[in-house]
């Protein structure tokens, strides 16, 4: 330690001239924490044992392997790679400079030594790698919030998809338990004060008994719309199939969905996931495909949920681009997101028409 408490910065020395270490640790002593090699393969062994110095003063022209070669390897290695390196020489060589500086030195000193260049430029690389490990640290920090901020987005977009779910079935439910039920019960009563009327005055309750039908009609409609009772009585298969016959027959695409089992046990909120992401995909081949055919298959494979929406159309134009707005819309792109976020796949494959497989791992 120093004697401001921060901890002192490590220089490891290499050279095999002691005349130019005396020089240099005088100047460094005491405000540094020395290190000497006398040669290449000292300083390399060192390094392999585990020293980590925060910078290397390494002089160009020894025996054995050279400061180049010294510098290569250094640089060469991950765990010692980022260490700044200086490389001390005895006359000026503009070339050889270069040469250096291209392996990955930093600087360059000229022998004789001049105390305060030697001191200034090791003060100036120090405080730079300081200040670039700060920085590092930063945007290690800020990469990790943006990685919390979007799991925390991501989570808020599901629950809102779930919440909309939870809402869209107590409307459903409401409708069913309320207005409809009254509209049963007011057709039950006026059949029967029809018993107890004349010819001419039944008429008028048979009309108002049809605006009934038809108003029960559509209410049924609209609950079903809304939520539909069929993926929470009997599960993803024959929510499905109601799904298809509703929204690709009623666009005259003749349709085909395999589904091994009903796959009432998945997870309530994955069953709803899924009935939606399906309902996009059938949307899209009804808004994009142009398609005579579809079919949906619902299978297991190697504890996945392997479900595979596929179209005769057009095909999808540059189908791996799924940023939102480039093709278009956001269907897609948010699709793709949920997927991740169950620990799942989505993949697209343009052959004669457009197949989009979603792979999902069965326990989530
Ligand atoms: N089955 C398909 N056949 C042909 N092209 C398709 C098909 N599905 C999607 N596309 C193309 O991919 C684009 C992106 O689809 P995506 O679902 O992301 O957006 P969208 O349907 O245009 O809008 P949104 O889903 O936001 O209402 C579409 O605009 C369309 O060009
Ligand atoms: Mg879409």
């Amino acid at each position: 330690m120093a004697e401001n408490g921060v901890k002192k910065a490590t220089i490891l020395i290499v050279d095999d001239e002691k005349i130019y270490l005396d020089v240099l640790i005088g100047i460094l002593n005491p405000e540094y924490r020395i290190l000497l090699a006398r040669s290449g393969e000292e300083a390399l062994r060192r390094l392999q044992g585990g020293s980590r110095p925060d910078l290397i003063l390494l002089d160009l022209f020894m025996p054995g392997i050279d400061g180049y070669e010294t510098c290569r390897r250094i640089k060469e290695d991950p765990t010692t790679h980022d260490i700044p390196l200086i490389f001390l020489t005895s006359h000026d060589d503009v070339e050889g400079e270069t040469f250096g500086l291209g392996l990955g030195a930093v600087d360059y000193i000229t022998k004789p030594i001049s105390p305060p260049t030697v001191k200034a430029r090791i003060h100036t690389h120090l405080a730079l790698r300081r200040a670039r490990r700060e920085l590092e640290r930063q945007n290690e920090v800020l990469e990790q919030r943006v990685k919390e901020r979007t799991r925390s987005l991501r989570q808020v977009g599901a629950e809102l998809v779930l919440a909309e779910e939870r809402e869209r079935r107590r409307i459903a439910r409401e409708l069913h338990d309320g207005p409809i039920q009254r509209l049963v019960l007011s057709k039950i009563n006026l059949g029967r004060l029809k018993s107890g009327l004349e010819a001419g005055q039944c008429r008028d309750i048979d009309n108002i008994s049809e605006t009934i039908d038809t108003t029960l009609k559509e209410l049924r409609t609209l609950m079903v719309q809304v939520s539909p009772p069929v993926l929470y009585e009997l599960g993803l298969g024959p929510a499905v199939e109601w799904l298809a016959e509703s929204v690709l027959s009623g666009h005259g695409i003749r349709f085909r969905v395999d589904s091994a089992e009903s796959y009432d046990r998945l997870k309530e909120e994955t069953r709803v996931f899924l009935f939606r992401a399906i309902r996009e995909l059938m949307l899209n081949i009804v808004k994009h495909a142009r398609a005579g055919r579809a079919s949906v298959s619902i299978n297991t494979s190697e504890g996945d949920l392997l479900i595979e929406v596929r179209d005769d159309g057009v095909g999808m134009i540059e189908p791996v681009n799924s940023r939102p707005g480039v093709n278009g819309g956001f269907g897609l792109f948010v699709l793709r997101d949920r997927i991740d976020m169950l620990g799942g796949k989505l993949s697209i494959e343009v052959n004669g028409g457009t197949c989009v497989t979603l792979r999902v791992p069965i326990s989530t």
